[in-house]
């Protein structure tokens, strides 16, 4: 992260800034890979008091680039993401929630990045290649999605993010928006600012796994947790989880490694929890020593895992119930955040403009300038 504060120009007018942008494609409930990967680091960031503006974005138009013929799907998300992000503790009187969609800026930033940007570039993003895969679109790419990261760069240029919390997966992004930046800096003159990519510091939350044990948890492969989820489902989630399938009997030497269980009090336990839950071992060190050595079974692994889990879980899903009663109101969040967004982009806009020289109508030098020299020619 950027310790130092950054000055940044608008209008003409220095502010001091440091500034958030992130968000979240609208395609599904938010899991617990997206709640240790970011959220909890939004949430923590959100109230460190350090960052003068913290902006969230609903990301529907980048859902679309590959759900185009699915718009019901993104739009029955929305709410879904915005309850997910409330539950988590985002405060709509710290950070702007809003949907990408409402701030047409950022398709017209899009539109003029596009020049800076070659398709082989673009075909190298390590991303976008896993995602075609995924998505088996090899024989038909659509347009859209192959351009999405140019227009990821539009989000978070727009509001001249200093910071974007975000997973380990969206590297290639980060990396594509910077070398948008250096190009245009250079070609129109010092106008966006760099972002820095915040990565969470351990390393079981940069990619948790999901109860599966396979790499990505994922919506198609059945094996995430969601924050909504009630108590009922998440110990019956853990209660199925993926551990070390040559561990058969309690008294078997069991491995860490790959464990899906141990991934998760990796990224979740403290070692509080041992003095409350289990309070035969100091820390999950001594713990994972036990399992080792052989003599430790995995139901009673699994059963403080669910206990670590709910301490956190639990107030996220009553937070959530209590939005679930206030629909009409996150609405009306999303709209003033959108608003608010839309505003800032516009300023970021008209500055890209007047970069590019595309500011026809406030150039006056430029009327005054023609109109001097046709009268000129007039006159000779
Ligand atoms: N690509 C992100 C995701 O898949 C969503 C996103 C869109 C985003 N624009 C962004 C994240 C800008 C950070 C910054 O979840």
């Amino acid at each position: 992260m950027r310790k130092d504060w950054q000055s940044i120009c608008r209008y003409g007018k220095q502010i001091l800034g440091k500034i958030i942008l992130t968000g979240d494609r609208p395609t599904g409930k938010l899991h617990i890979g997206h709640y240790v990967g970011s959220l909890k680091r939004r949430v923590e960031l959100q109230n460190s008091g350090e960052f003068d503006q913290i902006l969230i974005m609903i990301a529907d138009a980048q859902a679309l680039t590959d759900n185009a013929d699915n718009p019901e799907k993104v739009r029955q998300n929305i709410i879904e993401v915005a309850l997910d992000y409330l539950a988590c503790g985002l405060d709509p009187e710290k950070s702007d929630i809003f949907i990408q969609s409402q701030v047409p800026e950022l398709t017209e930033l899009s539109f003029y990045y596009m020049n800076l940007v070659t398709v082989s570039r673009l075909q190298r993003n390590p991303t976008v290649k896993s995602e075609i895969q995924m998505r088996n679109f090899e024989a038909s790419i659509p347009v859209g999605f192959f351009t999405y990261p140019i227009s990821q760069a539009s989000d978070i240029t727009a509001f001249k993010a200093t910071t974007v919390p975000v997973g380990e997966d969206q590297l290639p992004m980060l990396e594509q928006t910077k070398e948008i930046v250096r190009k245009f800096n250079a070609v129109y003159g010092e106008t966006l600012v760099e972002p820095e990519i915040l990565l969470p510091d351990n390393q079981a939350c940069l990619r948790l796994p999901g109860t599966d044990g396979k790499a990505k948890m994922s919506k198609s492969l059945g094996n995430c947790i969601y924050l909504s989820d009630s108590a009922e489902e998440v110990s019956k989630k853990i209660r199925g989880m993926y551990t070390d399938p040559n561990h058969l009997k309690v008294s078997d030497p069991g491995t860490i490694e790959g464990n899906t269980v141990f991934t998760y009090l990796d990224a979740f336990c403290k070692d509080e929890h041992f003095a409350k839950y289990l309070p035969e071992y100091e820390n999950l060190d001594a713990l994972k020593a036990h399992y080792q050595r052989g003599g430790l079974g995995d139901v009673k692994v699994k059963k403080f895992l669910n206990k670590v889990m709910e301490e956190e879980l639990a107030p996220i899903r009553a937070r959530r119930k209590e939005w679930e009663q206030r629909i009409p109101e996150v609405y009306e969040i999303l709209e003033r955040g959108s608003k608010k967004a839309q505003g800032l982009a516009a300023e970021t806009l008209a500055e890209v403009k007047r970069a590019m020289k595309i500011n026809y109508f406030e150039d006056k030098e430029l009327i005054a300038e023609q109109s001097e020299k046709y009268r000129n020619q007039a006159a000779e």
